[in-house]
């Protein structure tokens, strides 16, 4: 908290306890017993604790004004007291007859800046989110710090009950139903064990909560390494859900990826161009077929000189309730043919992705056959899933990686060099 911050609102509050004496308070001996609140707040409360008093506001809606003493009286803030939160409440004109508010969440994200006077490490984490970036992107329904915090009955951050995911499932109750049957929805672990509660990153774009997994899971990797060939490759290729989430119906993402910077591609602010760029490659309309993702890739390379977008493919599960029903593992997949063998379920559904301007993945269909056809090969940086695509001749390297005939490393470069080749040469007609 800073500290020069806090004491200029001791003396706002000081200041507005001088103006305030002018008010006639009434009920301030009756409740002089509450010692957890100050006087001044009494004086507050004693109008505001009223039932239905309430004001109107710009978009012809209602703003419930009474706040609950007793609750705020056991909150974390009660020995702030309500005048350090609302300094601008100036006695001289207040109950504040002539004030415009627009509408109640014009006047809860304004109230919310007021946090940022004492909690400015919590703030600064949570700028970063996406439920902050969606705010500022306009969307009316993503959580400011009271949508998780209620204003006046804040608790101590340990008190919420992760059995009942509060705070978070009030918002993403299909989530929370599907959690409540998994493995860590019976062990109680709370959505923020994974998530984070302030800095919210996107699940699907980055390895957030994939090594929020491996934070708890720590030898994960190697004891997966005993039966899974490449176990880290695996584990950046195919999220974890889409082995332990049994019943999940799977699908290959592949997303634009800047090879020479070492990122993925985003959106540039304020000139979203993937969607129109996808559906203008798209000329039926049936989703990107091999040559109108090869012509996407390439617009979005001339955009940006000499950096080289290409695409990474992650094997994931198709919705996000499916991402929180992880079973035992006794019932993961485990089964190699369900992945590696020609015409496997999960490579039947393709979509292409590219980071949206709110940092959540925005989603283009494509054409099951961009991940066989010789044309995308170079761009899908070796997303070749043995077996799982028609390019047959990768199947004996399947068979040798789990005899152990050869180093899969080296065997992905050579079939790598070899499809080059190929690719160069295909695609330099198509370009053409
Ligand atoms: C004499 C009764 C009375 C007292 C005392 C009083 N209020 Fe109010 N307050 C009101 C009324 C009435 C309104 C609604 C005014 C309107 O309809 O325009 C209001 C509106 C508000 C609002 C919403 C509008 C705004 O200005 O943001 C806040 C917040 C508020 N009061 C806080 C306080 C605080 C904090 C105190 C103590 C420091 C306090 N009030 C003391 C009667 C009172
Ligand atoms: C920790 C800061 C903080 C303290 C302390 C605080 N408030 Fe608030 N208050 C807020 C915020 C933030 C809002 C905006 C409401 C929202 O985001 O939903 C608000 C809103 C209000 C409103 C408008 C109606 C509403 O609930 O939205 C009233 C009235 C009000 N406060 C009165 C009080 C009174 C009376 C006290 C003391 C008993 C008090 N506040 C203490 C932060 C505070
Ligand atoms: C999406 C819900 C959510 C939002 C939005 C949110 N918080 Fe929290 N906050 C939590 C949860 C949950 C905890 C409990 C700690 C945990 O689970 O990590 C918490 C804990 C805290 C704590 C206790 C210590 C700490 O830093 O972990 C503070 C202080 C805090 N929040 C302030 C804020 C402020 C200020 C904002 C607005 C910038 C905010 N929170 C927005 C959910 C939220
Ligand atoms: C004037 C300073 C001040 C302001 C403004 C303020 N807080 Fe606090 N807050 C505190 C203090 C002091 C504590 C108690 C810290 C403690 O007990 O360690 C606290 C505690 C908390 C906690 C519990 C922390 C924990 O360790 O579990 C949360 C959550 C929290 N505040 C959220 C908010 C939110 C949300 C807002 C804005 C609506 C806000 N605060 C505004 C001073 C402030
Ligand atoms: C007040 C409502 C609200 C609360 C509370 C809330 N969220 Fe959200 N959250 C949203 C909205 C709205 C979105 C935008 C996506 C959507 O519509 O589902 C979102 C998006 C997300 C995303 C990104 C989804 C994606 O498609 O990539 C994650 C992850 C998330 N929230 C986690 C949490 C967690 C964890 C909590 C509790 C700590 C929480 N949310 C609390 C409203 C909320
Ligand atoms: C054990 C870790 C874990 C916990 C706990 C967890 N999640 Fe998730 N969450 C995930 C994973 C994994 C994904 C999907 C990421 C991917 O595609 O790889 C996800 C995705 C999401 C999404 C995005 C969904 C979408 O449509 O893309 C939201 C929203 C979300 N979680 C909210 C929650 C909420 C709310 C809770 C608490 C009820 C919660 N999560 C608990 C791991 C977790
Ligand atoms: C290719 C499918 C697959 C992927 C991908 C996968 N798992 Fe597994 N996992 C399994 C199978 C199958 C078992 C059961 C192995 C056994 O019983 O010998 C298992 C076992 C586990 C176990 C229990 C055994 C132990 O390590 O204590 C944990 C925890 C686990 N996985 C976490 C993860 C995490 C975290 C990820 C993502 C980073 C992940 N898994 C990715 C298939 C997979
Ligand atoms: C906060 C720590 C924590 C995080 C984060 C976490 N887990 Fe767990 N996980 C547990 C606990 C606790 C259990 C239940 C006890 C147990 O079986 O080990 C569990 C159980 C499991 C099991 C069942 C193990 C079995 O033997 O049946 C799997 C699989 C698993 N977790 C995978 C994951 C995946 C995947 C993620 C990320 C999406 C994840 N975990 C994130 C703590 C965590
Ligand atoms: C859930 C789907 C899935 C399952 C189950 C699965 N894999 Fe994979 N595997 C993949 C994907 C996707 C890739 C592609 C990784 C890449 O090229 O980026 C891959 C890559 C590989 C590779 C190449 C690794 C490298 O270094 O390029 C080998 C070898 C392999 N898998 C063997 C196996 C074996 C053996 C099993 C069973 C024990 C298995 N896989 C189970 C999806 C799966």
């Amino acid at each position: 908290m800073t500290g020069t911050k806090f004491h200029t609102n001791l003396i706002i509050a000081a200041r507005i306890a001088l103006a305030v004496a002018v008010f006639t308070v009434t009920s301030l001996a009756a409740r002089a017993a509450d010692s957890a609140r100050t006087q001044l707040d009494e004086q507050c409360l004693a109008c505001h604790s009223a039932e239905g008093l309430e004001m109107k506001l710009g978009d012809g809606g209602k703003l419930a004004l009474q706040v609950d003493g007793a609750a705020f009286a056991k909150s974390v803030h009660s020995k702030i007291g309500c005048a350090v939160c609302h300094a601008n409440t100036s006695f001289e004109n207040h109950p504040p007859v002539k004030k415009k508010i627009a509408s109640g969440r014009e006047y809860s994200l304004g109230m919310n800046k007021v946090c940022a006077n004492c909690h400015a490490p919590a703030v600064k984490l949570y700028e970063g989110s996406i439920h902050a970036s969606l705010i500022r992107d306009g969307n009316s329904w993503a959580p400011s710090c009271t949508d998780c915090h209620s204003p006046h009955a804040v608790m101590a951050g340990a008190t919420y009950n992760p059995a009942k995911g509060t705070p978070c499932s009030k918002c993403h109750d299909a989530v929370f139903t599907a959690y409540s049957g998994s493995v860590h929805g019976k062990a109680t672990l709370a959505c923020s064990n994974c998530h984070r509660a302030h800095d919210v990153g996107s699940p699907t774009a980055g390895d957030q909560v994939k090594n929020a997994c491996l934070g708890c899971h720590e030898d994960a990797q190697d004891k997966h390494q005993k039966w899974l060939p490449n176990a880290k490759r695996h584990f950046d290729a195919v999220s974890c859900p889409a082995c332990h989430s049994p019943q999940a119906k799977r699908k290959v993402d592949l997303r634009l990826y800047d090879n020479l910077a070492q990122q993925s591609v985003m959106e540039k602010a304020g000139v979203p161009q993937f969607e129109s760029r996808a559906r203008s490659a798209d000329k039926k309309g049936a989703g990107l077929d091999a040559m109108a993702l090869h012509s996407l890739l390439r617009e979005f390379n001339r955009d940006v000189g000499d950096s080289k977008t290409t695409l990474r493919g992650r094997l994931e599960v198709s919705s996000g309730v499916e991402a929180h029903q992880l079973a035992p593992s006794t019932l993961a997949i485990r089964d190699c043919a369900k992945c590696h063998q020609q015409g496997a379920d999960p490579f039947q559904s393709v979509t292409v992705s590219i980071v949206g301007p709110d940092g959540r993945p925005v989603r283009y269909g494509a054409q099951p056959e961009v991940l066989n056809s010789i044309i995308s090969v170079d761009s899908l940086s070796g997303f070749y899933a043995i077996g799982g695509t028609r390019i047959k001749l990768l199947d004996w390297l399947l068979a040798l990686a789990v005899m152990g005939g050869i180093g899969v490393p080296m065997g992905h470069m050579t079939i790598r060099w070899l499809f080059r080749k190929y690719a160069k040469k295909i695609t330099g007609q198509a370009d053409s």
